[in-house]
């Protein structure tokens, strides 16, 4: 009995460890210390229509998810409720310091959530925010795409495991092949 109520807490302790919080409006919380989620990829210059170009300098996507997400993942291949998954686009450069060729990053211009929270968004458990950049600070609150918005264009159309990009995801994208948890008819 008197350990109950210390499991008690490390279960509180937990969920306030979990960043899918809100405001009273339904705004998402800026999720403080996302760079010490697990780092799941950086794409540069992806571009899914016909591309316009070859620009000098394509933007990076970093691809940030929370750590207790990330473990479910490893262990099931699917995403627990409440997790978060951030996109945070940055500016790339060749010229700076030592560097004679190629590209790296510098500052973030977008941050873009998606999250999983099924008791809140009833479609398909997934929705999608934006935090607002401005003058190179990101808004404390993300705020909500409508269900219209392009994302959904993408995202749980063509996403390999639930509305998740998880084929551009290089340790994911295997772990998802051997649990059987590809979306029907992925990659067909
Ligand atoms: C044309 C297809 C397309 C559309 C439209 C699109 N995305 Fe994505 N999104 C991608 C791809 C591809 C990735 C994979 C990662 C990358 O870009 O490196 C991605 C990754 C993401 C991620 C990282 C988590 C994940 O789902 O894999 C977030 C967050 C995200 N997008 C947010 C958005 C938001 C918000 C919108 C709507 C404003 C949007 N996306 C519209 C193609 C799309």
């Amino acid at each position: 009995m008197r350990f109950l109520p210390v499991l008690g807490l490390a279960g509180l302790l937990a969920a306030a460890d979990n960043p899918v919080r809100y405001d009273k409006e339904g705004k998402l919380l800026f999720p403080d210390g996302y760079r010490e989620w697990v780092f799941l990829s950086s794409g540069l210059g992806m571009t899914y229509g016909q591309p316009a170009g070859t620009p000098e300098n394509p933007p990076f996507d970093n691809v940030f998810v929370n750590r207790e997400a990330y473990r479910h993942f490893v262990k099931t291949g699917r995403w627990p409720d409440k997790t978060m998954l951030l996109l945070e686009i940055r500016s790339s450069t060749t010229h700076g310091s030592i560097n004679k060729a190629g590209k790296f990053q510098t500052a973030a211009r977008r941050l873009e959530a998606a999250v999983k929270d099924t008791s809140r968004f009833k479609e398909d458990g997934w929705a999608y925010f934006d935090f607002a950049n401005t003058n190179g600070e990101f808004a404390r609150t993300g705020t909500l795409f409508e269900r219209t918005a392009s994302c959904y264009g993408c995202h749980g159309k063509v996403t390999a495991v639930e509305n998740t990009f998880v084929q551009f995801y290089p340790t994911l994208y295997p772990i998802a092949e051997k649990k059987g948890t590809l979306n029907p008819g992925f990659g067909k």
